[in-house]
């Protein structure tokens, strides 16, 4: 099984390539895959950049050039759930693009035809991360993540975001790698720790907790690998 590893931004996968061995960069589509052994398996790393379009092409390149059958996604997000904090994990049950609207032809606000609003994670992925978390002994949220092009640092946004979406949090990838698994029927897993809580104090809080968090959600992720890589 060649498992894919990805991340927005290079504090979410370094210290998930500190794990790794045989490590060879591979260049491609203006960005680097880090192609690698842990423990006998293959699996394939990079960091998208932020957004939904630089992530779109990185899930596809892991899918479709670099063939992994399976996708684990980490990171950091903003809070929108009042009972996370930051530190706290989330794992993503659905995800929805919270910045996609064509309401004016009355559609739902993250809809477009022959879309849906929510795409499910894999099932099997998320009960394999409750197992993981009752062995490690901390806490993880099963919920709800909304993704969109914006970073959200305003109380009436993540009001509309909570409201429309009943999202628990936000971020700004989850949601297009969720499109890209789904249509090309890849398993995947999205994992974020909060980093802020979308307000007005986010962009100084993700400053301060982005590398922290991001090292959080990256050490969980690697001893869920590590049951993937033993089954
Ligand atoms: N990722 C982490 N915090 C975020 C925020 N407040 N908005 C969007 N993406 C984020």
């Amino acid at each position: 099984m060649k498992i894919a590893i990805m991340g927005a931004m290079p504090e979410e996968v370094a210290p998930i390539l500190e794990h790794l061995n045989d490590v060879e960069e591979v260049h491609y589509a203006k960005n680097t895959y880090y192609k690698a052994k842990y423990k006998n398996n293959d699996v394939v790393v990079a960091y998208s950049k932020i957004g939904k379009v630089f992530s779109t092409l990185t899930a596809t390149t892991m899918l479709e050039l670099f063939a992994c059958d399976v996708l684990l996604f980490t990171g950091v997000a903003g809070a929108v759930n009042p009972e996370l904090a930051i530190g706290d994990l989330v794992v993503a049950t659905k995800l929805a693009q919270h910045d996609l609207d064509i309401t004016i032809f009355g559609h739902p606000h993250g809809y477009v035809p022959e879309g849906s609003v929510y795409i499910q994670t894999d099932k099997d992925l998320v009960a394999l991360s409750k197992i993981v978390a009752t062995e490690m002994g901390v806490k993880v949220k099963e919920g709800i993540i909304a993704t969109g092009d914006q970073f959200i640092a305003d109380e009436a946004k993540k009001e509309f975001i909570s409201q429309t979406f009943q999202a628990d949090a936000l971020e700004m990838e989850g949601a297009s790698v969720a499109v890209v698994c789904d249509a090309l029927g890849v398993p995947f897993f999205i994992l974020r720790s909060i980093s802020d809580s979308a307000d007005m104090d986010a962009g100084f809080n993700f400053e301060e907790f982005v590398q922290s968090s991001a090292k959080v959600s990256a050490e969980f992720l690697m001893k869920m690998v590590d049951r993937l890589v033993r089954a």
